[in-house]
């Protein structure tokens, strides 16, 4: 049976690669797309979500527009890495229409009060955070909580301790966590630890290319500016590409391990935004969450491309390409690294 499913995101490069490979997957059932502010801002991450459904000929799937500010902290966009548009500046063309007459949380609030759906969460929690505020019923009923967000031993990518998601909007993620914790449920945390090692490389995206040249090509133009930021930022030649893992991890567990924990989010001071992992148990509190500490990269990428491309894993023309190229896999750079 296929799993029901919502993505929150704020596409966003990586979103989009997500949003791709979630619609790509025979086992979900994508009943909707929310758009949080993040990456971009959410007028805009409802037209890059439309754009990306054009591509994968799914505008059937509704989009709702969600938060456009942080629940208390200040907007802070990351144009930066994701470029102007939002997609890496590929300005592709815009998807008129298709405005929905109810906002994310509305959307939400409906949708998991039925039970037996999910939430992947690719961008920061103000969406889930403000259904709790409106329904926590709606939210206890939720199946699963995948989040990309956080970084337990890893260092973080807007602060040396924070990771944006949690960064972008801390009192909402510290809400989610401490909600989960009171309703005794688990959020599985796909965090910068496991996601650094997933980097698409330009050998990788020639791979894409040669083997299926229309969805090569526009992974190619959403993802150059990303490639480029990655080169300027910490000279990686290639991206890292956080959200697709947190989807692909919903649907196959095996792809990455790690351990149970209660976890609390930093809202102020220096740290704001940082996981705060008791993997030492001194809380003495029953987890709230799963830590994803370990990951296959060769396998993830073998089940995105096998399933963004549309090819058999088991055919011979894929498998081969991506075994000799996974014994040389880079990471990001790691803690204590020049
Ligand atoms: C996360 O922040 C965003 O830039 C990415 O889309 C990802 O969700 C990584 O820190
Ligand atoms: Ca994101």
């Amino acid at each position: 049976m296929k799993r029901k499913v919502i993505i929150d995101c704020d596409p966003g490069i990586d979103d989009s690669l997500a949003l791709m490979l979630a619609l790509s997957m025979d086992e979900l059932e994508v009943l909707g797309i929310t758009i949080v502010c993040g990456n971009s801002p959410v007028e805009m991450g409802f037209e890059n979500a439309k754009k990306v459904l054009k591509q994968m000929n799914r505008l059937d799937i509704p989009v709702f527009q969600g938060a456009d500010q942080p629940l208390k902290r200040d907007y802070v966009n990351a144009l930066d890495t994701h470029g102007a548009d939002g997609l890496g500046e590929s300005f592709l063309e815009a998807v008129p229409g298709y405005e929905q007459k109810k906002n994310a949380v509305e959307f939400l609030e409906e949708a998991l009060i039925q039970g037996g759906c999910s939430v992947i969460a690719l961008g920061p929690m103000t969406n889930l955070a403000r259904l709790i505020r409106v329904n926590p019923h709606a939210f206890e009923l939720t199946e699963e909580i995948v989040s990309m967000g956080g970084n337990y031993k890893s260092h973080g990518n807007c602060s040396p301790v924070a990771e944006y998601n949690y960064w972008a909007d801390p009192d909402a993620a510290a809400l989610v966590y401490e909600t989960a914790w009171e309703m005794q449920k688990k959020i599985h945390m796909v965090g910068l630890d496991v996601t650094r090692q997933i980097v698409l490389t330009p050998d990788l995206l020639e791979y894409m290319k040669r083997l299926q040249p229309q969805t090569g090509s526009f992974v190619q133009a959403i993802t150059k500016f990303y490639f480029d930021f990655h080169w300027k930022q910490e000279h990686l030649i290639g991206c890292v590409i956080n959200d697709p893992l947190a989807v692909a991890y919903f649907a196959d567990r095996s792809l990455c391990s790690g351990f149970e924990a209660y976890t609390a989010i930093e809202t102020g001071g220096i740290s704001i935004g940082q996981t705060v992992v008791d993997a030492m148990h001194f809380y003495q509190k029953e987890p709230n969450s799963v830590i994803l500490t370990e990951v296959d990269a060769l396998r993830f990428f073998t089940a995105f491309f096998g399933k963004v491309l549309g090819i058999n894993p088991e055919k011979p023309d894929l498998l081969p390409a991506l075994v000799r190229y996974g014994t040389n896999l880079p990471c990001s750079r790691e803690q204590g690294e020049k």
